[in-house]
């Protein structure tokens, strides 16, 4: 087993007939790649529900062997993103570099996949709707959004909505034998279950914690996924908490992104060890019920479907703003407490 890759990106489905439920979706875009054409497409839904992956077989399934030129993904929530898109007047973006080069292999047109749109501001949606105009003859864009809603109208408009919805448990169940079963570990019926539940309906999740369960043992019971789950790094979410509340953000947050992005954790995850280690950090009452007052908000956004990243990084911001309160407290010495 190779203890690096991603099971969830190695047994990412690559065609039509590796994916998983989903049927309404897959004919839809079946009769685009029957019709070598499509619209815009707007992918709507919470993370780790096939997204990204339709998008990619659709490309693979489009293109063939020339898919990589074809198709270009963006992710638009970090900074990159966004001024990739807003462009720079003396500079091409990298949209429109990539949208004006001739399609490969005598395709009719490229695709661009821009991740997380919903995050960017109406501002690069704006201009990103006039980068889709100028390029509409050779450039399809899908956007994949947790809140469509977010979306500009005239971007909204212009796309054919898919709704991905959470998984259900059985199709959840099926990947999680499936992987399984190559891998050659073995699940009972109970850490099936529990595995399933516990993922609510997010591919990602249940991957990564099917590996995280394999990774203590290749014959996984309740209590070796019990055992993986709880122990998802509390130490690291320690660490990055006391960055984060000594004023450390940027280290905070890149001990956010090597946790969501490298290792796959789950923003439900994380949030709920923060919310166990926040009462380590020794802050008074007021600052402690502030505290946890937004970590309570922040999981409820995340559990509605807004940006993971986006909350969690909020989050860790006013842990910041509540430590660097409580300093400039303790500089005044005693006013505080006369009355
Ligand atoms: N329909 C599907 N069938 C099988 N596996 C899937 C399916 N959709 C997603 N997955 C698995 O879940 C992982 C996360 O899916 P992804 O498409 O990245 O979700 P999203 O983009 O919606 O967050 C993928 O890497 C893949 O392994
Ligand atoms: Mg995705």
């Amino acid at each position: 087993m190779d203890e690096t890759e991603l099971w969830a990106e190695k047994y990412r489905p690559r065609r039509f007939d590796d994916i998983i439920g989903r049927e309404a979706i897959v004919s839809r875009l079946r009769s685009y790649v029957g019709n070598r054409n499509l619209p815009h497409l707007l992918f709507a839904g919470p993370a780790g529900t096939g997204k990204t992956t339709c998008s990619i077989v659709l490309a693979r399934e489009l293109y063939g062997e020339y898919w990589r030129e074809n198709f270009m993904e963006l992710n638009a929530s970090d900074e990159r993103g966004i001024s990739i898109v807003k462009g720079d007047s003396s500079h091409h973006s990298k949209i429109k570099t990539f949208a004006r080069t001739a399609p490969f292999g005598g395709a009719a047109f490229k695709i661009i996949f821009l991740d997380e749109s919903d995050s960017l501001t109406s501002d690069a949606q704006a201009a990103l709707r006039r980068t889709m105009e100028m390029y509409s003859r050779t450039c399809r864009f899908i956007f994949s959004a947790n809140f469509p809603g977010k979306l500009i109208d005239p971007i909204q408009s212009r796309c054919a909505v898919f709704q991905f919805s959470p998984f259900q448990d059985a199709d959840v169940e099926r990947y999680v034998l499936k992987i399984a079963e190559s891998e050659g570990v073995t699940v009972s019926r109970e850490a099936l279950s529990f595995i399933t539940r516990s993922s609510r309906g997010d591919m990602r999740k249940a991957a990564n914690t099917l590996q995280a369960s394999a990774f203590l043992s290749r014959s996984i019971d309740q209590e070796t996924v019990y055992q993986a789950t709880s122990s998802a790094e509390p130490e690291e979410i320690a660490q990055m908490l006391s960055d984060a509340f000594g004023g450390y953000f940027q280290r905070a947050r890149n001990t956010l992104d090597e946790m969501l992005f490298g290792r796959g954790y789950s923003s439900t995850d994380i949030v709920s060890h923060i919310h166990r280690k926040i009462f380590d950090l020794g802050l008074p009452d007021d600052a402690l019920l502030d505290a946890v007052t937004r970590i309570g908000e922040a999981e409820f956004r995340i559990v509605q479907g807004a940006s993971d990243r986006i909350q969690l990084e909020s989050l860790l911001a006013q842990i910041g703003l509540i430590g660097k309160r409580e300093r400039e407290k303790s500089k005044v010495p005693r006013q505080r407490t006369l009355s």
